[in-house]
């Protein structure tokens, strides 16, 4: 009997750490053959983790621009891969998340007749403006998935509710714990001088990362967020890897410029952000993966978003929603850096996302949908 073939396809940063312990895991089971895709909607930011995962995509379509309207993305993923379809015949496609790639990805297979498993299923803000236009995405993937993995019970009810049958969705937990403590784990020398000495400093820390798209209006009223909380707390340090949407870096930079204690550095790779979060006290974002990450190291997260498709760590008060308006943010960021009290209450570790095994339930799930094996037991966390 011929091997099944998995095609496991991603563009985004994000998409390529979340899937760094899958192929890992899929590379390694010899039941299977694997092969892995980039669309490319990402360039920089993608190689540096691809790099330190150790993963050469197969086949990598390239796609970025400087400016990519969503439109542009989708029909030059869907034309990427629809000739590496052709190509390959894959039984099975996975994809991860919510992004145009992952979204385009599962359309591409769905009309080849591709099984599709769908990776970290059933994340819903129940708002189609935030994440724009990840909501979206999401619900789309879910409409012609095969396989639901959720990564927790949560998500997993949100799928039930939309008719999901339970048969089809395993609660995987996030594979980001898995990429998170493998690369936490790593001896990490910081490529730059800057961000080694924001490290290295007896100063408290703020780590600040902005990037979504209904937030790019914003940036302005971020920066001068931070820039004011910089005058007013001269003995914190500030870092913010700015993400390279020339859109951020333009309203961003200009608002943060003569404050000392501001560091602006570019992107990291993983393995020195993740070092980053730990050496920081407090985490000022709108990121999705590090709202799952910063909660496992104990760090705070004040969250600038209105909504969030991650209620676990919020319910577990470890993670705050204050929007991305000037005022709001400069007076939470305040009142932690002020009130110890408060602080405390929402420092503390919790793993509502995932143990460190989602990649091998992965990897056992997809064997069952390929009728070679079983599924192991699901996710259970503990909050
Ligand atoms: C995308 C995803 C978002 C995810 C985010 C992770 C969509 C619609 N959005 O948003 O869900 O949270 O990635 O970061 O899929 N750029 C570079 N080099 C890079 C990466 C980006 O120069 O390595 C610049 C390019 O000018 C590009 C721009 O950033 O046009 C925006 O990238 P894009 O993928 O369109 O949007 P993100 O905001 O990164
Ligand atoms: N990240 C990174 N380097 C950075 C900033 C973030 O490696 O300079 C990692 C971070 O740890 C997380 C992921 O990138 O795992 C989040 O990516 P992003 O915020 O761009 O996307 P989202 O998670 O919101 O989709």
């Amino acid at each position: 009997m011929a091997k099944p073939k998995v095609l496991i396809v991603y563009g985004t940063r994000p998409e390529a750490i979340k899937l760094a312990p899958v192929v890992k895991v899929f590379k390694a089971d010899k039941r299977f053959k694997t092969v892995v895709a980039s669309t490319g909607q990402h360039r920089e930011m993608l190689s540096q983790v691809n790099e330190m995962f150790n993963i050469e995509p197969d086949y990598d379509i390239g796609l970025m621009h400087k400016k990519q309207p969503l439109n542009r993305i989708m029909s030059r993923s869907l034309k990427g891969l629809d000739k590496l379809l052709e190509i390959e015949g894959p039984d099975i496609m996975i994809v991860q998340g919510d992004t145009t790639t992952a979204m385009a990805a599962a359309i591409a297979g769905f009309n080849r007749e591709v099984k599709i498993v769908h990776l970290e299923a059933g994340l819903r803000s129940g708002d189609m403006s935030s994440p724009f236009p990840e909501e979206a995405n999401r619900k789309l993937i879910t409409t012609i998935a095969s396989l639901h993995l959720a990564p927790t019970i949560s998500s997993r009810e949100n799928l039930l509710k939309e008719g999901v049958d339970r048969k089809n969705i395993v609660v995987t937990g996030n594979t980001v714990i898995d990429a998170l403590e493998e690369a936490s784990s790593w001896d990490v020398t910081f490529s730059s001088k800057q961000v080694q000495e924001f490290t290295e400093s007896t100063n408290r820390k703020v780590l600040v990362t902005t990037h979504r798209r209904e937030n790019i209006h914003a940036v302005k009223n971020i920066g001068r967020a931070i820039a004011r909380l910089a005058d007013a707390f001269p003995d914190v340090s500030f870092i913010i890897p700015v993400h390279l949407n020339p859109l951020i870096h333009k309203n961003i930079i200009p608002e943060l410029k003569g404050h000392d204690n501001v560091c602006v550095t570019r992107p990291l790779p993983y393995d020195e952000f993740t070092h980053l979060i730990k050496a920081s006290d407090l985490i000022v974002t709108d990121s999705g993966g590090i709202q799952e990450e910063a909660p496992s190291l104990g760090k705070p997260v004040l969250l600038m978003r209105n909504t969030s498709e991650r209620p676990e760590a919020i319910d577990a008060g470890a993670v705050r929603l204050v929007g991305a308006n000037e005022e709001t943010i400069f007076s939470e960021v305040s009142l932690l850096l002020t009130d110890k009290e408060e602080y405390d209450r929402m420092a503390h570790a919790i793993n509502p996302y995932g143990d460190g095994r989602a990649a091998v339930r992965t990897l056992a799930a997809v064997s069952e949908l390929a009728g070679i094996g079983a599924r192991v037991e699901q996710f259970n966390p503990t909050i």
